[in-house]
């Protein structure tokens, strides 16, 4: 499909939470940069009753409760609100996608469909816009998560939309990719030569991922409990950036040549099963416990019924080529852990020989944190000599290299993930979505490791809410002399 933009979006899931929070305002902020076609129209659909101004209402609230409050100039909301109009749909009966499509119109301008719904309706969906004539081919589909809980669920959904969408106009969202840090991690290992000839199991000791979350279930009991952190996490996002970190070079920064990368490393993943996933995963579920000292009920509490979904999940994963041959690259996410953070660390080797030794000086190898977030920082770890004469001894210290992005770039807009997102979903660039190898790749691997829980009868270990999992996902690196980088 050549990169033409489309002049409709539909948006399903229109008054649900993800469009409240992040959509709507990831559309306004477009639309107030004017990156948006300027006669884009936004056909909003959702199950709830409302008529065009009802939604309206709906959106502006969701504006004013999300957008910064300077950004909110009265002629930009009424500009951006009189591109919204609104159907109501029940997608579970087919009758309603013809309304549908008339409120949509001709097609021939392009039209860009966002699907965020309960999965159960993604079939009936697909089905109800190929019946009313919304899946020709001026049209684009991006899919939210979850895609499937396992390989098979999610071949069923791939099916589905195939049937309808061909793999070049279907758009899978990880909203991971859409992050301006997580896009960097791609400028600074192909956009410097400093870091590419050491970059594998010559120079790299191993790998650390961890995404923190203080947050627990956010009113999502019914998805969470049905998910737990390995599927709701690991499966997407932090396999996302394992991709970024382990891949090879691409020849260009395209669609195919990018994921063609990614793709591989998801296939080079050492399967972990019922041999491996006792020794290789630890998972645990939060206690009653405190975080920034509010107390915080435990799992099961917020629940309201026992559970054994783990809340966190520690891994040691092997990634099976050449580059990386073992290497180990440590994942570990939770909710309700002490502090909120994404970040990369890489432990480089040390040096060969220290002709600081017999001077009573220690050499700590490098390190490479990258922080994605809350905020962006990449700090490269060095070692400096203490300032002094030496009398005793050489001293030395380990001293950060900072990259100060935010400095910078301090003049440039964070935007939401979403902005970039919807923008290359209006315009057709595929480059920073999920490739149907991809998800399987990432789903078999993640089957994997289920599998190798029940064979084990491996059930979450508790922690207290506010502290970094169980102690046995300390063990799971110790054991290699590796302590987590915090
Ligand atoms: C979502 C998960 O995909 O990502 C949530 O379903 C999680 O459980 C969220 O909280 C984290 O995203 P971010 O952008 O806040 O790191």
């Amino acid at each position: 499909m050549p990169r033409i933009p489309c002049h409709t979006l539909l948006l399903f899931g229109a008054t649900g939470d993800l469009s409240q929070r992040m959509l709507l305002p990831s559309l306004f902020g477009l639309d107030g940069d004017g990156l948006l076609p300027g006669d884009l129209r936004i056909v909003a659909t959702a199950r709830s009753y409302l008529d065009a101004d009802g939604f309206r209402a709906t959106a502006a609230e969701a504006l004013e409760r999300h957008v910064d409050a300077e950004r909110l100039r009265p002629e930009q909301v009424r500009r951006f609100l009189d591109r919204l109009s609104y159907v109501p749909l029940d997608a579970s009966n087919p009758d309603g996608f013809l309304a549908l499509a008339e409120a949509v119109g001709p097609l021939d301008n392009g039209l860009a469909i966002f699907l965020s719904t309960a999965p159960s309706l993604f079939g009936p969906t697909i089905e109800g816009l190929k019946g009313a004539g919304l899946a020709g081919p001026d049209v684009r589909l991006a899919l939210e998560k979850p895609l499937g809980s396992d390989l098979a669920s999610s071949r069923t959904i791939n099916d589905a939309v195939a049937a309808a969408f061909p793999e070049e106009r279907t758009f899978r969202i990880d909203h991971y990719l859409g992050k301006e840090t997580v896009q960097n991690l791609l400028a600074l290992r192909f956009g410097n030569t400093l870091f590419e000839p050491l970059w594998n199991a010559g120079g790299i000791e191993h790998v650390q991922i961890t995404v923190s979350e203080t947050v627990g279930l956010e009113g999502r009991a019914g998805y969470y409990d049905g998910s737990g952190a390995l599927r709701d996490m690991v499966q997407n996002h932090m396999l996302q950036l394992l991709a970024l970190v382990a891949m090879e070079p691409p020849s260009q920064f395209s669609a195919a040549a990018v994921r063609d990368e990614k793709v591989k490393v998801f296939r080079s993943l050492r399967p972990i099963d019922g041999s491996s996933a006792a020794a290789s995963t630890v998972t645990g579920q939060y206690t009653a416990g405190a975080v920034a000292g509010a107390p915080l009920p435990g799992y099961a509490n917020e629940l309201g019924k026992p559970s054994s979904t783990e809340t966190f999940v520690a891994l040691k994963a092997h990634v099976d080529n050449w580059r990386w041959k073992g290497v180990p690259f440590y994942m570990r996410t939770g909710k309700r852990l002490p502090e909120r953070h994404t970040q990369i660390f890489i432990q480089f080797k040390g040096v060969p020989h220290s002709i600081f030794a017999s001077r009573g000086a220690t050499v700590q190898p490098n390190k490479l944190v990258i922080r994605l977030q809350p905020e962006e920082t990449i700090s490269l770890l060095m070692m400096a000599k203490q300032p002094g004469l030496d009398r005793e001894g050489i001293r030395l210290r380990e001293v950060p290299l900072d990259l100060g992005l935010a400095n910078a770039f301090a003049d440039s807009r964070r935007r939401i993930a979403y902005e970039r997102l919807i923008l290359d979903l209006i315009e057709g660039d595929p480059t920073l979505f999920v490739r149907r190898d991809e998800v399987e790749a990432q789903w078999e691997w993640i089957d994997g490791i289920r599998n190798g829980w029940q064979s084990n009868a491996i059930v979450p270990k508790s922690y207290a809410a506010g502290t970094w999992g169980p102690s046995a996902a300390i063990a799971l690196t110790e054991r290699d002399g590796v302590t987590w980088h915090e």
